[in-house]
């Protein structure tokens, strides 16, 4: 059993391994970004709305928050811009520094504190929650054919 801080931590290596892989083929974009997407929703719904009610950890947990905001905006330019123009992979790099900041601020500051606040027994259980959830929604997402308009916009 995992706790939901390895749980969301070994979900991060999967997403660097996919960034490394969009640099060689950008069309696999498409899969990062649906990884990321989940990735968001689960860690706010089940880790950052607990930790943004207890003191010594809401300001970590309320910039992660918002470091989600910013990529998620970065996501939806990456979906937009059309892959064939040499600005598309610049603009990848600017996301993979941001991204990575964020993987490595969570892993090194907010986990250990949130494994530090959380009982053993709600850090498992919310684990084999968002390994079922994470499953569930990447099977749904993953299904979905790549939207048109988004692969080759206009
Ligand atoms: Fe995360
Ligand atoms: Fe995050």
């Amino acid at each position: 059993m995992k706790t939901i801080t390895k749980a969301l931590a070994d979900h991060h290596e999967e997403m660097r391994k996919l960034v490394k892989e969009v640099k060689k083929d950008s069309t696999k974009f498409i899969f990062l970004k649906k990884h990321l997407d989940v990735h968001h929703e689960l860690e706010e719904d089940l880790l950052l709305s607990k930790l943004h009610t207890n003191e010594k950890i809401k300001d970590d947990s309320l910039e992660s928050q918002e470091e989600h905001v910013i990529l998620n905006f970065a996501l939806l330019d990456l979906a937009d811009f059309p892959k064939d123009n040499e600005r598309w992979m610049v603009k990848f790099k600017v996301f993979e520094e941001i991204l990575d900041h964020h993987l490595n601020e969570e892993e090194e500051e907010l986990f250990p504190e949130a494994e530090k606040i959380m009982n053993k027994k709600e850090l498992d259980d919310l684990g084999a929650k968002f390994e079922e959830l994470k499953e569930q929604r990447l099977s749904a997402a993953l299904e979905t054919k790549p939207v048109p308009e988004l692969e080759n916009p206009k």
